[in-house]
C-alpha cells in the first residue's frame, strides 16, 4: 500500500479547506493507495466530519505529549482522537528548525501519540551542509537513535517513518532517485538490525521533498520508498490527483 500524504502546513482558509476535501473525495483513486489529509488544527475537526465512510484519513501536523493541562497553545492527543484524527506528524523539519524541537521532545512525542493509539509520521533528514560535509548519515542515526529513545522495539512498526532532506523541502530540488535510495535502504537496514528482527515486522519511509506530479512516478519506483510526504504540490487538487494516481 502506498502511502500519500498531504502536509498543507500554514495554508488554505476554511472554505478553500473544504472545497478541496469535496474534490478529492469524489476522486477516483487507485487501488493500492492509502492517502491522509494533514490541515491545520483550526479544519482538522470539519475535514474529519467532511471525509466520514471515506477510507481518506487525517492527520494533524503536530501536537504535544501531555494529555491536558496548563499548556497555552498546545493540542493534545487526547483531543486529536477525541475529533477523529488518526495520524499525526511529528518532528517535521520546521518544527525543529523554525521552533527549536529537539530530539528530546521529539522522542516524548512520539511515546505518547503510539500510548493513544495515533499513527506517528515521524519525518527525519539532512540540512544541505551536513550532506555536503558527508554527515548524512551521521544525522539521520543521531536523529533515530535519540528520537525513539523511549520507544519500544515492538511499538516501532507503529510508525511510519519519513525522509525528508532539509534541501529538498520546498526548494524545486529533490533528492535523486539515487540519493533517496541509499538513505531509505539505509534507515530500513539500521531498523531492522536494531528492532525489527525482534518482531519480524516490516517499517514504511515516505519520501518528502520537492514532489510534484512529474517526480512522483519515478521517486515511487525507488527500492525502499513506500509513499510520498507532500507540501506545495498537495494544496492543488490537480497536482495532488496525479500524485496519488501515479
Ligand atoms: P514540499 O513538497 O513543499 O517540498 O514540502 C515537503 C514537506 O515538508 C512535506 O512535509
Amino acid at each position: 500500500m502506498a502511502v500519500i500524504v498531504a502536509n498543507w502546513k500554514m495554508n488554505k482558509v476554511l472554505s478553500e479547506a473544504i472545497e478541496f476535501t469535496k474534490a478529492l473525495k469524489s476522486m477516483s483513486i487507485k487501488n493500492g493507495r492509502k492517502v491522509i489529509i494533514a490541515p491545520p488544527f483550526v479544519y482538522l475537526n470539519q475535514i474529519v466530519n467532511e471525509l466520514k465512510g471515506t477510507e481518506i484519513s487525517v492527520s494533524a501536523q503536530n501536537m504535544f505529549y501531555e494529555d491536558k493541562g496548563a499548556y497555552t497553545g498546545e493540542i493534545s492527543p487526547l483531543q486529536l482522537i477525541d475529533i477523529g484524527v488518526e495520524y499525526v506528524i511529528i518532528g517535521h523539519s520546521e518544527r525543529r528548525n523554525i521552533f527549536k524541537e529537539d530530539d528530546e521532545l521529539i522522542s516524548k512525542k512520539l511515546k505518547s501519540a503510539i500510548s493513544h493509539n495515533l499513527t506517528p509520521i515521524f519525518c527525519i533528514g539532512e540540512k544541505i551542509e551536513e550532506r555536503r560535509s558527508g554527515k548524512t548519515f551521521e544525522i539521520i542515526k543521531k536523529q533515530l537513535t535519540d528520537g525513539l529513545k523511549l520507544i519500544n522495539a515492538d511499538e516501532i512498526y507503529k510508525i511510519i517513518f519519513a525522509y525528508e532532506p532539509v534541501w529538498a523541502i520546498g526548494t524545486g530540488v529533490n533528492a535523486t532517485p539515487e540519493q533517496a535510495g541509499e538513505v531509505h535502504q539505509w534507515i530500513k537496514a539500521y531498523l531492522e538490525k536494531k528492532y525489527l528482527n525482534l518482531t519480524g515486522e516490516s517499517v514504511k519511509i515516505l519520501y518528502g521533498g520537492s514532489v510534484t506530479a512529474e517526480n512522483a512516478k519515478s521517486l515511487m519506483s525507488i527500492d525502499g520508498v513506500d509513499g510520498l510526504l507532500v507540501g506545495g504540490a498537495s494544496l492543488k487538487i490537480d497536482s495532488f490527483e496525479k500524485i496519488i494516481n501515479f
